[in-house]
């Protein structure tokens, strides 16, 4: 798992420098996929369920599963790379929200809070907490700052499948769900509004925006329960 996610890693670190404006949103889908058929994965999103394309691209008040396409990305921008790969049998799957060239301060720090609540959220998986200690310390972090969690995608498991079971909501109370025991391998994925939650999907049928139009960030990292605490398997090691 730690292979797939090293992948995942890379083509973050790629796409990061490759994100500026003047690009297009399809050639950073397709450098992703050049990326990864060098390492001999698999795009893991591509084919998912009918998604078109290798990466996820959510632009500014898009929430996730923006998909790529001509569309140029331009100074002030905010873009959520979202990015998972199939290697010898295991899943890989971590997002980032970066600015293009340089962004508003409202967008810096919702883009700084979101990866806050992420890091918050992995700093509470060790053996025998909560699940939802996790989703309380996300959805506590942004409430706290004025910004909503999303409600209507999740968090979950992951390994030979790209979802797998527990789902891991971005709220909940602490001190409830199953407990976290070693070995589990968890994409948590904190989707955070500057606005409101409420959600709308656009008629390609996968686009989520904020219902409000207001600037929507995500930040994911598969984390797995080690005897040592939570180690970041999508981290570039
Ligand atoms: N990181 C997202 C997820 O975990 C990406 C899924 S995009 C899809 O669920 F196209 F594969 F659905
Ligand atoms: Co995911």
């Amino acid at each position: 798992m730690r292979d797939a996610n090293q992948i995942v890693a890379e083509v973050h670190e790629e796409l990061k420098q490759r994100a500026v404006p003047g690009t297009t949103t399809r050639e950073l889908d397709e450098l992703a996929e050049r990326i990864a058929i060098k390492r001999k994965a698999k795009c893991a999103f591509k084919g998912y369920r009918g998604y078109p394309n290798c990466l996820c691209t959510s632009l500014n008040e898009v929430i996730v599963h923006g998909i790529p396409s001509d569309r140029v990305l331009k100074e002030g921008d905010i873009l959520s790379l979202d990015f998972g790969v199939i290697y010898n049998g295991f899943y890989g799957d971590a997002a980032v929200t970066i600015p293009i060239g340089q962004s508003s301060e409202t967008a810096e720090n919702l883009m700084r809070t979101t990866e806050k609540c992420l890091d918050k959220a992995i700093g509470l998986m060790y053996e025998g907490n909560r699940l939802a200690d996790v989703s309380a310390v996300i959805q506590g972090h942004a409430e706290k700052n004025g910004y909503s969690v999303v409600r209507d995608f999740v968090g979950h498991g992951i390994g030979r499948s790209l979802h797998e079971d527990p789902q891991v909501p971005n709220y909940g109370k602490s001190g409830t769900g199953i407990r976290l025991k070693r070995g589990m391998v968890l994409a948590v994925e904190p989707m955070v509004n500057l606005g409101d939650w409420g959600i709308r999907i656009l008629k390609d049928g996968w686009t989520a925006v904020t219902k409000d139009g207001s600037l929507s960030a995500h930040f994911e990292h598969s984390v797995a329960i080690t005897d040592n605490g939570p180690c970041v398997l999508s981290k570039l090691q």
